[in-house]
């Protein structure tokens, strides 16, 4: 299999910049020779400068939860892909369903930056998922396509295979209600599919991550599946320990596969 499982922490707005070194450290240097998997830490904006700066020989990768989709100027409040990619940010997440539904963050508005990071040769992490009520209308595979189509456009096909995407139910989003393995599955081979009538053949080797409550206890059974590539982990991500054990699944994960 040529996808590479990715482990990805998402902090969310928790952590000063000292807390932030605090959680970092441990794993950094747990997974500071691992190359079997790929390690992605997103903290604050704040933290990052801190968490790159510990980061040196290590394997472990930083990410963004937010990007501008403007390149520069007078805009106020925000923060460009090149300055991201200055403090070795190397992915963003974008379209996550707490930007979509606090901050009115858009399909379009959401493509602009999928572009901008793209542009800037940084890896979005494009978040796409149902709410419970769309769910019980029959509506998943409904509002996924159109927050594929509509996240993805004039994505250029040189770069299509950097793009990440990150299957999160909304209504399993910090609620301790996981997808089960079955039903994550079914959602995350109409996702590769629908990326292969978007993008082409590239879809197999792009990644799709699971998230919503992802944790120890579930993660194997879930990184088992197919079309699962890894994790967007919360909650989880928080707690070094819980982080590395989710690491070390899919370090198993990625040899089964193998
Ligand atoms: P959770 O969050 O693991 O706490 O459910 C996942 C996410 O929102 O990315």
């Amino acid at each position: 299999m040529s996808r590479k499982i990715l482990i990805a922490g998402n902090w969310k707005m928790n952590k000063t910049a000292t807390e932030a070194v605090e959680l970092a450290k441990p794993i950094i240097d747990a997974v500071a020779n691992q190359n079997d998997i790929d390690v992605l830490m997103c903290p604050t904006f704040t933290s990052i400068p801190a968490v790159s700066a510990l980061v040196g020989n290590s394997t472990a990768k930083i990410g963004a939860q937010n990007v501008s989709d403007k390149a520069s100027g007078a805009y106020t409040g925000e923060i460009s892909a090149a300055m991201l990619r200055d403090l070795q940010v190397s992915y963003v997440i974008l379209g996550h369903s707490e930007r979509r539904s606090y901050y009115g963050e858009t399909d379009a508005f959401i493509n602009k930056k999928v572009l901008a990071c793209l542009e800037s040769n940084l890896k979005p992490v494009l978040c796409v998922g149902e709410t419970l009520e769309e769910r019980e209308a029959g509506k998943v595979e409904e509002v996924i396509k159109t927050q594929l189509v509509g996240g993805l456009a004039d994505v250029p096909a040189d770069k299509a295979e950097s793009i990440v995407i990150a299957y999160e139910p909304v209504w399993a989003i910090g609620t301790g209600k996981t997808a089960t393995p079955e039903q994550a599955q079914e959602v995350h081979a109409f996702i590769r599919k629908t990326l292969t009538e978007i993008l082409g053949t590239v879809s197999a080797n792009i990644r799709i991550l699971y998230g919503g409550s992802m944790k120890p206890s579930n993660a194997d059974e879930l990184l088992a599946k197919p079309d699962i590539d890894g994790g967007l982990i919360g909650g989880a991500a928080l707690v070094a320990n819980d982080f590395l054990a989710l690491v070390n699944s899919g370090v198993k994960a990625q040899a089964a596969k193998a």
